[in-house]
């Protein structure tokens, strides 16, 4: 309870910063209601004889506005970029700050969700805690579209309105198959 706290408190800073780099007001994602739910993910990955064979968590961008992630010492979180796997090494008292696919659309682009996954490990069992900036599946008709304030006649918009119930409902029956969710709310 106190660490989510704290979380929302970070949250907060960040969305305020975030707002400023889209050049809207600091309350900008706030007053959207983008730091109004959290949810929280424990996730277990246990020892695992042959690595090789198998991934710890498949490629996938977050479901959410905003993760952060604390990761212990055993390592194993890759971003993928330009292509290319890379290592996300523990870094001790280090947060773990990705942009999610609700403000990506709501960027149009302009901030990325970036794809990432989880290797298997021989060592373990690795622990991590997610902390998603979402809603959920908690029913709302509250829309969510590309930012007006950032539009114009060279920055159309690229996706369509969407909820984050009508989001999460189809990155759940999706499951991580590759593929990224953003594609169905493309325009
Ligand atoms: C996730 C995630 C990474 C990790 O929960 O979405 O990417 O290090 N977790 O467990
Ligand atoms: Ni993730």
């Amino acid at each position: 309870m106190k660490y989510s706290k704290q979380i929302m408190g970070l949250g907060g800073t960040l969305f305020k910063l975030l707002s400023e780099g889209l050049g809207l007001k600091p309350n900008h994602l706030i007053d959207l209601e983008c730091a109004e739910g959290l949810a929280m993910i424990f996730q277990y990955y246990p020892p695992c004889p042959e690595p090789e064979l198998t991934i710890g968590a498949g490629k996938h961008s977050d479901n959410s506005f905003l993760t952060v992630l604390l990761q212990d010492q055993i390592g194993g979180l890759q971003v993928l970029y330009q292509n290319q796997w890379v290592d996300i090494p523990p870094t001790p008292g280090a947060l773990i700050v990705n942009i999610g696919d609700f403000l990506q659309m709501m960027s149009n682009d302009k901030y990325k969700s970036i794809e990432h996954r989880v290797l298997s490990n021989r060592l373990g069992p690795r622990i991590s805690v997610a902390s998603f900036f979402t809603t959920g599946p908690r029913p709302s008709s509250k829309l969510y579209a590309p930012i007006q304030e950032l539009l114009s006649e060279v920055n159309i918009p690229k996706y369509r309105a969407f909820t984050v119930k009508e989001y999460t409902d189809h990155f759940r029956n999706k499951g991580l198959n590759g593929v990224s969710p953003l594609l169905h709310f493309k325009l």
